[in-house]
């Protein structure tokens, strides 16, 4: 096949996961370029070689730059975008005073569609190609989210949030609407274009043991979904939850005994696990998803990375918007570097960059279409400048190796630092 473009850059490409063998650096390899066209990645090579076999396509030059595989968020809430970095609670006053009112406005549609545009044009602009959203209790905000997305060529992941009790009057839904809704929904987007569909249960405190049967029985009907949900992430939530749910071993058995573990699930957060929680979700293959921006912000905890990437466990890089404080899967790489420094267990600039792309696209079970670049996956591209400010420029002059100097980047860059994405084979 003809390539539409050639890109031009220090394209990268892991052939490995840089978090086993003793060198990180090792999982990844640079090219000068990289050819795609219709949609897909078609070719890695030299810039020469690759203008001879593709004569037609449209030569994109980006000198020095990084090319790299879109990053891929996988546990957002869009509708609280226009909420993120609000002030002063932990994690159920902060859903109480912040989160609920505003996410009681998404049964307005117009407003839904408003805040999904938004949350998109920050994340691409950002660098930021696939995610996986919470919704809110209205279907409506599944609609418009998903509307966007599939606007814009995006491959992304949501659902309706499900909860039933311990919300607000009008933030409420029941175990039969949850159930039937969310069937309606995947029935009207699960598997269109790019767009695929997750239960969602919020979380065990907002959910009746009712409601999580019927989402448990919703997944044994749709087992291709993905199922997301919360799990662990503050003490004060742990104790909640043993309160509510009295018979259960631990948090994650509030899911389990319903039906609600799998390894199509995901669980964000899970910083305050016990060993049987561990165990289990290692055994079916779960995902864990990391937050740090958030876990810092509300004041969750440090996520246990070296502990849980040596037990072998699934585990994928987010920036839970708006519990989080940033857009950014730069800031978030970031994060995640200053919690495992907190931790004593520094991550390779090669690690966080993996867990941003192939990491969560695995975590969502897309490693094979989307979160690296190579022959076959999906073209969602993006383009860094590793000397976007002066501060960052001056530090990466002096970098012995690339490695060095994306570190620079990963640390101090923002949206300035995102030259151009690509999503689905088109400059997004
Ligand atoms: N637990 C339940 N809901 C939420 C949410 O919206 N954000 C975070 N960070 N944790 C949650
Ligand atoms: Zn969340």
């Amino acid at each position: 096949m003809q390539a539409d473009y050639i890109l031009r850059g220090q394209v990268l490409s892991f052939t490995d996961t840089p978090f086993e063998g003793d060198s990180p650096e090792a999982a990844a390899e640079l090219h000068e370029a990289v050819a795609i066209g219709g949609g897909k990645v078609l070719e890695l090579g030299t810039w020469e070689g690759l203008r001879k076999a593709h004569p037609a396509a449209e030569l994109v030059d980006h000198g020095d730059r990084l090319i790299l595989a879109g990053f891929v968020d996988a546990h957002v809430h869009f509708p609280q975008t226009a909420i993120i970095a609000s002030w002063g609670k932990r994690l159920i006053d902060w859903l109480n005073s912040y989160t609920f009112p505003e996410e009681m406005r998404f049964g307005d549609r117009s407003y839904a569609d408003e805040i999904a545009g938004r949350y998109l044009d920050l994340t691409r602009a950002n660098g930021t190609t696939t995610m996986c959203s919470y919704c809110t209790i209205h279907p409506e905000s599944v609609d418009a989210f998903f509307t966007a997305a599939q606007a814009r060529g995006q491959r992304v992941v949501a659902g309706k949030t499900c909860m039933d009790r311990n919300a607000p009057d009008g933030l409420r839904d029941t175990a039969q609407s949850a159930h039937d809704d969310s069937a309606a929904l995947i029935g009207r987007w699960h598997g269109v274009d790019r767009l695929s569909y997750a239960i969602t249960p919020r979380f065990s405190p907002t959910s009746t043991p009712e409601q999580l049967e019927a989402m448990g029985a919703l997944w044994a009907d749709h087992p291709d979904c993905l199922m997301q949900t919360h799990l662990s992430e503050q003490t004060d939530e742990i104790a909640w939850v043993k309160s509510l749910f009295p018979e259960a071993r631990d948090y994650l058995d509030t899911y389990e005994q319903f039906g609600l573990l799998g390894a199509r699930g995901l669980y964000g957060h899970a910083i305050h696990l016990e060993d049987r929680e561990r165990a289990r979700l290692h055994e079916v293959g779960a995902a864990l998803v990391h937050c740090p921006t958030s876990n810092t912000f509300i004041g969750s905890g440090l996520f246990d990375m070296a502990g849980l990437m040596a037990e072998g466990q699934r585990i994928g890089l987010a920036t839970d918007t708006g519990g989080g404080s940033s857009f950014s899967m730069l800031r978030t790489m970031a994060a995640a570097y200053e919690v495992g420094q907190l931790r004593g267990t520094p991550l390779h600039a090669a690690q966080l960059l993996w867990l941003a792309t192939q990491g969560s696209a695995r975590a969502l079970h897309m490693g094979d279409q989307i979160g690296n670049i190579a022959p076959g996956m999906e073209a969602d591209l993006v383009v860094l400048d590793l000397a976007s400010t002066p501060a960052i420029a001056q530090r990466n002059a002096g970098a012995k190796d690339l490695w060095e100097a994306v570190f620079a980047t990963i640390m101090m860059g923002d949206d300035r630092a995102v030259a151009e994405v690509w999503i689905n084979g088109a400059r997004g």
